[in-house]
């Protein structure tokens, strides 16, 4: 069954997705906040996007784009409607108990390691804690299953006797990656993972996140407003504006040939430093301006250089449709640009 838009969809359509090997397949994926009874707002509007085993698939967009709504909402945590299948069940019906035990398959990691932590546990304990939740294995398992993952996520066994008042940011942000994956989960959702860590650490954990792929074979959506990292770490990007996503495609086709005209801003202004040399840690942030999105037409008609006055523009939300490289873009117009640039 599909919600939302009609037509293509910026990750191919759900019939694509289910004959790939799509883990993660969200479709017409709508988040609607409560300020009280009557009144609703719909954050995000409509996404669509799918991720394949192994991929680390990004969502960029400025601040207020509606990209943590979207993890949320995947992890259960807003209010959502849309068809979301992973790992094979509908996974937005799925309530109660089942509910609980196929959570293990998709954990989130947080932007700030230090507010999901208790500051009263030890590391040892702060990682025990979803396999004791969860009943997971006899205590001595449990005292095995921590030490493997002490040491997968880089961290000592003196580490794992203290507080994480004890430890630095990056070390913090080690244990939540260790909580995060003590249940073998197939899907990581990283919410700015490294955004709240100094710049001289973010390339560490970044590293880490790399390794833990390869090592263990994780799925990642990696939420990130630094385009940089974003286009250093992401096999596909989905570029999000006013709570919808503008384009899809292959992150080389976006930094290299973004067609979409928000697309093209925020990589325009963005300095990509020399492949050689580079450091996934700078470039332009794309915190820097939030403008609310209209109500009707496109998300981007306030900003957009391309629009030229054009009615469409305004009246008529556009859909995603096919660029020449595996991207999808959703203006009525991108082909000019194209042309032109
Ligand atoms: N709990 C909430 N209640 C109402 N509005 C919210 C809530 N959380 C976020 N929003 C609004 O939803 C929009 C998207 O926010 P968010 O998903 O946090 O964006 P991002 O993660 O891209 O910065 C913003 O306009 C924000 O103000
Ligand atoms: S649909 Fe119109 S306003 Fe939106 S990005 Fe395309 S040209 Fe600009
Ligand atoms: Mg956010």
């Amino acid at each position: 069954m599909r919600m939302g838009n009609a037509g293509r969809s910026p990750a191919g359509t759900a019939e694509e997705a289910r004959e790939s090997d799509a883990l993660l397949d969200v479709r017409g994926l709508t988040v609607t906040y409560s300020a009280s009874r009557r009144n609703h707002v719909n954050v995000v509007h409509d996404v669509d996007f799918s991720i394949s085993s192994g991929e680390a698939f990004g969502l960029v967009g400025e601040s207020g784009s509606g990209k943590s709504s979207i993890a949320r909402a995947l992890m259960h945590l807003s209010s959502a409607s849309g068809e979301v299948e992973f790992d094979g069940v509908s996974w937005l019906r799925q309530r109660g108990r089942p509910l609980r035990r196929l959570r293990a398959g998709m954990q989130m990691v947080f932007q700030d390691p230090y507010a999901s932590l208790d500051p009263r546990m030890t590391v040892r304990a702060l990682i025990r804690e979803p396999l004791d939740i969860n009943r997971i294995g006899a205590q001595q398992e449990r005292r095995e299953r921590v030490d493997e993952l002490l040491e997968l996520v880089g961290l000592t066994s003196e580490q794992g006797d203290r507080k994480p008042s004890a430890l630095s940011g990056g070390q913090r942000q080690r244990i939540a990656i260790a909580r995060a994956l003590a249940l073998d989960p197939k899907l990581i959702v990283l919410d700015e993972p490294i955004s709240s860590l100094d710049v001289s650490i973010q390339a560490q954990v970044l590293n880490l996140l790399t390794e833990l792929r390869e090592r263990i074979g994780l799925t990642y959506l990696f939420i990130v407003h630094d385009l940089v990292v974003a286009e250093y770490f992401c096999d596909r990007i989905a570029v999000l504006f006013g709570g919808r996503i503008v384009e899809t495609g292959p992150s080389a086709e976006i930094f290299g040939s973004p067609l979409h005209p928000y697309s093209r801003d925020l990589v325009s202004a963005t300095p990509l430093p020399d492949p050689t040399q580079r450091r996934p840690l700078s470039g332009r942030s794309t915190k820097e301006t939030v403008i609310a999105p209209p109500n009707a037409g496109c998300p981007y008609q306030n900003r957009c250089a391309l629009r030229n006055g054009r009615d469409r523009c305004v009246t008529e939300v556009p859909l995603p449709r096919p660029g020449p490289r595996g991207q999808l873009v959703a203006c009525h117009f991108f082909e000019e640009e194209s042309r032109e640039g």
